[in-house]
Order: structure tokens, then C-alpha cells, then sequence
């Protein structure tokens, strides 16, 4: 049987949604799943098994640059088999992938299996502007991710793969 070949790739403002792809690719990999993790969102999405994508949530949305990917990917994306995350420190918005805000904002139709993971603020790394705005707003520092939670989705995301393309070579 082959060894089902997913994309992990995430658009990250200040590193801590580039960690929690980082993680789900471990976890993927531990599972016997052979996994990319490209510098730039892939031009050809077509080649994976899986796609995994997530996004920094800023202003309610994801990041300019994971929207537009969405957007101009979305022939290829509509036979893709494709998973999306977000991660922010608000209640998930509905003008996250799946909310009717998003299908109505960016015009994409496409649904996503998608998770919210809470994320991390830290005033060290953000902007003067950034962190003025956090000021305004109250919001505390402080690291939210929920490892087990990206860990389980990952694992699950693992088995769907797995089980689409055959068993691979760990099981018994
Ligand atoms: C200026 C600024 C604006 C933010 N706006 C939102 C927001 O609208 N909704 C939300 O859920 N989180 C918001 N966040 C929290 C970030 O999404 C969170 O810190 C995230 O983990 C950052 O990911 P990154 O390190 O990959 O950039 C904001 C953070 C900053 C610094």
C-alpha cells in the first residue's frame, strides 16, 4: 500500500499558528503519513492526499495572504481533500472558513472540515501598533494553544487519510 503524502502549511503573523502546524505534522508523521511542510502554500494542491491548512486570526478573519489562497485556489481546492484550522483569542467568528460571514465576505462556497484552537499572545513579539491595540482592548498575555485538542484532530486527521488510501505499513 502507499504511504498517503498530506501538505501541512499555515499563514502565521507572529510564529504561534506556524507552531501548531508544526505539531500537527509530527503528529502526522508519527502515524506513518508522509508529510510536507513547504515554505510557501503549495501552487499544485492536487498532489496531496490531504491539504492542511491554518491561519492566524486577525480582525476577525484569517490573514490576508490564507484568504487569497483560498480564493484563487478554489478550482483545485474543490477536489482536494482539505482541512483547515484557525487559531486567534476571540470566540470563533463566523467570518472564519464555514461561517456564512466568510462564505458571503470572500465569496468561497466550499465547506472545510474546520477547528478553532485558541492561540498566543505575546507582548514581546507584536508591533507598537499591536500592542497598543491589546492595551485598548485588555487582553492579557498568555499562551492558550490546547495541545491535546491540535494533537487529537491531528490523529484523527491521520486515521481519515489512512483509512482513504489503504492501511500503510504500521499496521499489524
Ligand atoms: C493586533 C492583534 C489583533 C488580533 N485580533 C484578533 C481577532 O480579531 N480575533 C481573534 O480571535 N484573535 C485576535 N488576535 C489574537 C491572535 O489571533 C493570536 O494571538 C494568535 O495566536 C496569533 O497567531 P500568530 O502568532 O501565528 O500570528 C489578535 C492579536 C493581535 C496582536
Amino acid at each position: 500500500m502507499t504511504v498517503p503524502l498530506v501538505c501541512v502549511f499555515a499563514w502565521s503573523r507572529h510564529g504561534s499558528t506556524s507552531e501548531i502546524a508544526q505539531s500537527i505534522a509530527a503528529d502526522l508523521a508519527a502515524m506513518g503519513v508522509q508529510v510536507e511542510q513547504p515554505s510557501e502554500a503549495p501552487s499544485d494542491p492536487t498532489r496531496y492526499d490531504l491539504l492542511v491548512l491554518g491561519s492566524a486570526v486577525y480582525s476577525n478573519q484569517w490573514l490576508p495572504a490564507a484568504t487569497c489562497y483560498l480564493r484563487c485556489q478554489a478550482a483545485a481546492l474543490a477536489t482536494t481533500r482539505v482541512a483547515v484550522f484557525s487559531s486567534g483569542l476571540g470566540a470563533p467568528s463566523r467570518f472564519l472558513p464555514g461561517g456564512w460571514g466568510h462564505r458571503l465576505q470572500t465569496g468561497i462556497q466550499q465547506s472545510f472540515e474546520h477547528r478553532y484552537f485558541y492561540g498566543h499572545l505575546d507582548r514581546e513579539v507584536l508591533s507598537l501598533r499591536e500592542r497598543l491595540m491589546m492595551d485598548i482592548l485588555g487582553t492579557p498575555d498568555g499562551d492558550r494553544r490546547d495541545w491535546t485538542s491540535i494533537n487529537q484532530w491531528a490523529l484523527m486527521l491521520a486515521d481519515q487519510v489512512r483509512l482513504a488510501r489503504g492501511r500503510t505499513s504500521l499496521d499489524h
